[in-house]
This record gives C-alpha cells, structure tokens and sequence, in this order.
C-alpha cells in the first residue's frame, strides 16, 4: 500500500504535542502559568479549526504522566486549569456535536476529577462530529503495560491462548481502542521529541515539528502542517505509488 497524502487529503485523526507554554510565558518574562493559560486559549482555536476542517480525531497530550514530577504549584495549576476548562466549555463542546474522550491513567486521580472526566464523556457520548481526545496523565508505557497486565490476566485465567493475542487485539486494549490511529502528529515548541505519547498507534504517523510555542498555534498552523503532511508519500512499508 502507499498513497501520497495529495493535495485535498485531510488526516482522520491529528494528535499534538502542545508543547512550549513555560518557554512562551519566560521570554514574556511572565510566570509559566500565564503560557498555560494562554495555552488553553490555542486549545480553544485549534478544535474549533480541526472542526472546521472535517478532522475526524483530534488528540491533545494536556498532561503526562512524567508531568508530577514539576514543582506541586505548577502540577496544581495545571490541574486546575484542566477542571476549569471541563466546567467552562463541554457545554459548549456538547452544543458543536464535540464527542470528548479523555485517555490516560484514571487510578489515583481525585475522585472529583474522575467524575468530571465520567460526566462529560456520557453527555457528548453520541455526538458524532469532532472526537476531541484528552490525554491526561497519559502515558505511552503505562498504556501499554496496562494492556498487557490485562491480556496476561486473560490468559491466566484461560479465557484465551497467547496465540490469541495479535496486534488489533493489543490495539483494542489500549485507551484509543476503537480509534484510527494518528496520521499526523504535531508537536510545537521547537523539541524533536515523541515524550511517552501514543507510542504504539503512532507507528506510521507523519510526524511535523513546528518551532512556535504552543501559546502561539491557530488555524494558520494547523493549516501549515497539514500542507506538509499531504506533501509527504506514505508507504507503510511498501513502495512509492506509480504517477504513470
Ligand atoms: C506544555 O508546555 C504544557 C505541559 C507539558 C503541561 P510546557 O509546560 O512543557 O512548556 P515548556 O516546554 O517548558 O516551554
Ligand atoms: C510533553 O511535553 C507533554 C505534554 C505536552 C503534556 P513535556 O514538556 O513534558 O516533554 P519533555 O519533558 O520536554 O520531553
Ligand atoms: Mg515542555
């Protein structure tokens, strides 16, 4: 198989690395937490752009699970920006037929916080327009070791054989089961880095690294890397598509 993106192609699904609000904010010489602040702003810009574009899937790394590791004053911050923006915006979201999705370890988060995450997913549950996925506390390996305490659970309990375990069926016991895997992955703030995100479902994403900070992305970026992912010819493995 091979298909060069063409000229008209938008991806399905677009996943991002909304990375450079801390760099934003201290050339700014204001506190990080102004460039996570302005940071939700181009939250706000790059769904209602992504809407506008007929992307299917649109997945945000908003926190990782190496992120604890920050001074507690910016962890609290951030997380109390994430609570803002669910209680500000999913309404909003619900009205746009936005279908939110939030990946990543639930286990030790607050209670309060899990139910926020619980209720907005069973309001926007049938809406069928953008799928907005949240990666919150997420990461790569930890979504990856999951699948695989699970699928050795299965198997000891004998519910199925090791032969049993495929790739799809390795796909479906990740959180972005039943999701088309990223095509392209954006990452902003200048790093060339995939930092723990979607390390498996990215396996033939187009990957984009764009040198403005996160606080800074709108439609225009959106609309630039996707004009360079449809210059790219994808060939999963195979060879360049004939032009004769
Ligand atoms: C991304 O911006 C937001 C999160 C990781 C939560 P950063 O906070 O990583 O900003 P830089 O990379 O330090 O500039
Ligand atoms: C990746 O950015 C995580 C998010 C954007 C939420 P980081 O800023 O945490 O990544 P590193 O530490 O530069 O690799
Ligand atoms: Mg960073």
């Amino acid at each position: 198989m091979s298909a060069t993106a063409g000229p008209d192609c938008v991806p399905r699904h677009v996943a991002i690395i909304m990375d450079g609000n801390g760099r934003w904010a201290t050339q700014r010489g204001l506190p990080r937490s102004a460039g996570h602040r302005q940071g939700v702003e181009a939250l706000r810009r790059t769904v209602r752009a992504a809407s506008g574009l007929g992307i299917s899937v649109l997945t945000l790394y908003s926190f990782s699970t190496e992120n604890w590791s920050r001074p507690q004053a910016e962890v609290r911050f951030l997380l109390e920006l994430l609570r803002r923006f669910i209680r500000t915006d999913v309404a909003e979201l619900h009205q746009s037929n936005v279908r939110i999705m939030i990946i990543g370890d639930r286990d030790g988060l607050e209670p309060s916080l899990r139910k926020m995450f619980e209720e907005a997913e069973a309001l926007t549950r049938e809406n069928t327009s953008l799928k907005l996925v949240i990666a919150f506390n997420y990461g790569s390996r930890q979504e990856i070791t999951r699948a695989v305490q699970v699928l050795a659970r299965k198997v000891a309990d004998g519910k199925i054989s090791p032969q049993d375990i495929t790739p799809a069926v390795i796909g479906n016991h990740l959180d972005t089961a039943g999701l088309p895997d990223p095509d392209l992955l954006i990452r902003t703030g200048g790093e060339q880095r995939i930092s723990n995100y979607l390390l498996w479902q990215c396996a033939y994403a187009e990957f984009v690294f764009l040198p403005e900070f996160w606080p800074e992305f709108d439609a225009a970026s959106l609309a630039r890397a996707i004009d360079i992912f449809r210059s790219r010819d994808r060939r999963f493995g195979g060879l360049k598509a004939q032009t004769a």
